[in-house]
């Protein structure tokens, strides 16, 4: 039994000064002056349900210059994640059951973070040929062509019905590939709408990945006011750059569409926020390579937009970042709460750091946030009941 002891919880339903014990992998006491075996001191900082990410980047297997499962896994760790959900931009793709329960099998017995793999939903991504949507594994929750996106209307609207079926859910990039050579903001939009009254027409559950802009967040909140099944992420770049050059996708916008954005994620209309961590080697980038790593800042990024810029509070970082995107992968985490796993990260709001390459555990550094620094780090992150990470006193 472990008592994370002086340390005030906070959750996306309360602030409370008090202790929390966990035994067995669940929380399974909240008070003061609790027994214990095992006492971690959290005085002066606050302790949160460990992070859940829906979307991030292993590349693992294929790929693993730029990142593989245990580096990835120790970067969320270091950044307060738990849970992680990974897309299947892999190499094979994962479109097929053996290179999916290779992937979970060594994520199981690596021990770290609780990962959860997503299931492509054509053949190697080309849009071309669905993956045996009759035989998927049972433990699939969401299928994702993430990286390209849902071409053709026709067959989205049949792949909605069959999803339907299925009762899995889709995780979608949108992007109409014919519409990017114009405008990447047309792109996004377009299909974003499309998608929104095909999950209307078909009841298919579908959950938007990194929604950028104005429109697409209005289309994605125009199906929720109909009741369809849509749910929607943003990205802690898009609710903290704007106007700025550097290659992602979809592209860093506006400020005025970053405004709207972190506007509809304090009202609850945006449901969460994804890192879409996307490593990628030196050399890749140069080459053009789309995305950043994220899992490390996104807390510090998060916190700084909600709480210093805009006034808000850590109970509504803490429902982005973990109540919220729980509730979407229906797990039992996300909250402090008896009864709810263990996953529990610990935050020092009085500390700071600055981002620099020695100090990231991501295999790789792309990232524009390099050089700044931001407030809160995270020290200590608890899996599923147990001690993962601990931050070496100058560690950096
Ligand atoms: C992602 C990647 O690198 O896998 N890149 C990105 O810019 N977000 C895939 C993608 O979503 O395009
Ligand atoms: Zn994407």
């Amino acid at each position: 039994m472990i008592v994370i002891k002086g340390g005030t919880l906070v959750d996306g339903q309360r602030t409370v000064q008090a202790d929390v014990r966990i035994d067995q992998g669940k929380i399974q006491a909240i008070g003061l002056d609790l027994e214990a075996d095992q006492v971690i001191d959290a005085t002066g900082q606050v302790v949160m349900p460990a992070f859940v990410d829906l979307h991030a980047h292993f590349r693992d297997p294929g790929l693993t210059y730029k990142e593989d499962l245990a580096t990835g896994a120790q970067a969320a760790l270091k950044g307060g994640y738990g849970t992680v959900v990974l897309m299947a931009n892999t190499k094979p793709t994962v479109d097929h059951n053996e290179v999916y329960q290779d992937i979970v099998d060594r994520a199981e017995a690596l021990d770290l973070i609780q990962i959860y793999q997503n299931y492509a939903v054509s053949k190697g991504l080309k849009g071309e040929e669905w993956v045996d949507l009759d035989h998927l594994p049972a433990s699939v929750k969401f299928l994702s062509d993430d990286g390209f996106g849902l071409q053709n209307n026709k067959a989205t609207f049949q792949l909605f019905e069959r999803i339907k079926k299925l009762g899995k859910g889709l995780m979608i990039h949108e992007e109409d590939r014919e519409l990017s050579e114009i405008d990447y903001r047309y792109a996004e939009d377009v299909h974003t709408m499309r998608d929104v009254y095909f999950s209307g027409k078909t009841g298919a559950r579908v959950h938007f990945c990194h929604v950028s802009t104005i429109d697409a967040c209005k289309a994605v909140e125009y199906g929720k006011a109909q009741g369809y099944p849509v749910t929607m992420e943003v990205t802690p770049h898009h609710l903290y750059l704007s106007g700025l050059d550097y290659k992602v996708h979809p592209p860093i916008r506006e400020e005025a569409d970053r405004r709207y954005l972190v506007e509809a994620l304090i009202c609850g209309a945006v449901d969460c926020v994804a890192t879409d961590h996307a490593p990628h080697s030196e050399e890749d980038k140069l080459k053009g390579s789309p995305g950043m790593i994220g899992l490390e800042t996104a807390f510090q990024v998060v916190y700084k937009v909600l709480v210093e810029e805009y006034g808000q509070d850590l109970q509504l970082v803490s429902r982005v970042m973990s109540q919220r995107p729980a509730e979407i992968l229906e797990v039992n985490k996300g909250r402090i709460e008896v009864g709810y796993d263990a996953d529990l990260v610990l935050v020092d709001l009085a500390q700071s750091e600055t981002i620099q390459p020695n100090t990231i555990r991501s295999k790789s550094k792309n990232t524009p946030m390099m050089g700044e620094t931001f407030k809160g780090v995270v020290t200590t992150t608890v899996v599923n009941g147990e001690v993962k990470y601990r931050r070496e006193v100058n560690e950096y």
